[in-house]
């Protein structure tokens, strides 16, 4: 048998996916006042439906001074065009998170070159995901 890996199912078809933090400090209203999170994370979920992608939420990833972060993971497909996931920081307004829909809709990472504003909100993803991400074929 060969060492080649084989995708099948549902992971090779696994849409883009949007990674909300919803931790200590991103989504929190005590620390981020005058960010609508919940309706943020609403007008995501929304989007997700009409286009394709999904949304998931989880605990703190680790960047809380850059707080909200939202990790745009690529498709099944981006991923095979080079796609890697990609970690957005400060989105505390509704454009940026209008964008990072946008560009999930577009089909995200590896597929779909991100809005040009959106770029200037990449953060490096914590020491740690990036060992984790390379552990990954
Ligand atoms: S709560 Fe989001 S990075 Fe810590």
């Amino acid at each position: 048998m060969s060492a080649r890996t084989i995708t099948v199912g549902v992971a090779r078809e696994r849409p883009c996916t949007l990674v909300v933090c919803r931790g200590c400090c991103c989504g929190n209203a005590r620390k981020h006042p005058g960010t609508d999170h919940a309706g943020q994370l609403e007008r995501l979920r929304a989007a997700a439906t009409a286009h394709g992608f999904q949304v998931r939420t989880t605990d703190c990833l680790g960047p809380c001074d850059r707080a909200d972060v939202v990790v745009v993971q690529p498709s099944a497909a981006g991923r095979r065009a080079g796609g890697r996931a990609t970690w957005v920081g400060f989105v505390l307004d509704d454009a940026g998170a209008e964008e990072i829909a946008r560009w999930a809709a577009a089909g995200g990472p590896g597929l779909a070159e991100p809005p040009p504003a959106l770029r200037l909100q990449f953060i490096d993803p914590p020491r740690d995901a990036r060992a984790r991400s390379r552990r990954r074929p």
